[in-house]
């Protein structure tokens, strides 16, 4: 199995493709070999213009072909679920965009499909393989600052083209579902519990998606995560997570380049700066872990359960701020 290398396709021309493409290309146990789109001469023009050996004129085409492995799942929000069942059900591993799924039972019918197909499905968040996410969840579980009592950040950037499909409520657009899920996965990872309570605030649109969140999850007796997110904001990043006896700054979570500083100390006026190299391509780590996890049997990084437990957060606090009050995860 080990000398396989797992031949890539590309499920839509989407934007983020870009950020696939290099690692793949530089990672010798994966190869980038199609693309699809719901238009033929669209697959054609993006597979010249990548240089991409194979276009498919439609996703069910690349399906059905045996010369892929895997498919990089990159449509809007609301099709992510139905095309992995799609790509598990013939037979294909499954590397999907955040998030997996905008249903949490959605989640569970991925599960099945992948456990009755026998192939790894995986969501792609990218960050959660960077060494500094592994440095961060490191130092907290050897104590560097004590007991998580709060996990706090911020994910915005200005989008203000309302035809992009993160503000089309039929597509599951939404800051939420689009960028304020880093932050309620950044926090769920290193506080390591699920939620229990959440209360949310939205600002909405006039499309009807979330344009601003605020939300605050309790996950048990004084610990709490609190977030914004949102699309009328300038870009901005950064993550706080506060132990019984100290603190770790993180002013670029989401989004590490090949070397990053972070911030940790005692006290927040005494924090000492340790810095962290990384890949040359933030999206390497999501390729190897799917090789890790198809060709050597590891368990994917970003485990469904994991996947489950943020779809579950979202929901919860979107209900919350439709609801007005607090609500139970
Ligand atoms: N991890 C990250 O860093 C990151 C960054 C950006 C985006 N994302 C995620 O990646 C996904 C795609 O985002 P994007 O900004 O790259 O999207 P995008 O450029 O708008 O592309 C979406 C693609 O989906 C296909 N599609 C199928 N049905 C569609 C429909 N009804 N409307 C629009 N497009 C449709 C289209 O490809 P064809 O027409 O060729 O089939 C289109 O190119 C989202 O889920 C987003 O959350 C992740």
């Amino acid at each position: 199995m080990t000398n396989r290398i797992l031949r890539w396709g590309l499920l839509s021309t989407a934007r983020i493709n870009r950020s696939l493409i290099p690692p793949l290309r530089a990672s010798p146990r994966n190869r980038l070999v199609g693309v699809a789109s719901r238009d033929p001469a669209r697959a054609e023009a993006y597979a010249r213009e990548w240089n991409i050996e194979r276009a498919f004129g439609s996703y069910e085409a690349m399906l059905e072909s045996p010369d892929i492995d895997v498919v990089y799942i990159s449509l809007p929000n609301s099709l992510h679920a139905q095309w992995t069942i799609q790509a598990l059900r013939a037979g294909k591993h499954v590397l999907c965009e955040k998030p997996l799924a905008t249903r949490v039972e959605d989640v569970d019918a991925i599960t099945a499909t992948a456990a009755a197909a026998g192939r790894v499905v995986a969501e792609a968040f990218m960050y959660r393989h960077h060494p500094q996410t592994l440095q961060v969840k490191s130092l907290i579980e050897r104590g560097a600052i004590g007991e998580v009592r709060l996990a706090r950040g911020a994910f915005t950037f200005t989008l203000t083209d309302h035809a992009n499909v993160r503000m089309n409520a039929g597509l599951d657009g939404g800051s939420i579902w689009d960028v304020g899920c880093y932050p309620i996965n950044y926090a769920r990872t290193m506080i390591g519990a699920e939620p229990v309570e959440a209360f949310g605030m939205q600002f909405t649109g006039p499309s009807g998606v979330d344009e601003t969140f605020v939300g605050t999850l309790r996950f048990g007796e004084d610990v709490y995560a609190q977030f914004d997110c949102g699309f009328r904001a300038p870009f901005r990043m950064h993550m706080e997570i506060v132990g019984s006896e100290g603190l770790i700054v993180v002013p670029r979570p989401f989004k590490p380049t090949a070397r990053e500083t972070i911030y940790i100390g005692k006290a927040g006026d005494r924090l000492e700066p340790l810095t962290i190299e990384g890949p040359e391509w933030l999206y390497l780590g999501e390729v190897e872990d799917m090789a890790d996890a198809i060709l050597e049997g590891a368990a994917p990084r970003v485990s469904l359960k994991d996947s489950r437990g943020n779809v579950a957060a979202i929901l919860a606090l979107l209900r919350s701020a439709h609801a007005g009050r607090p609500v139970e995860v």
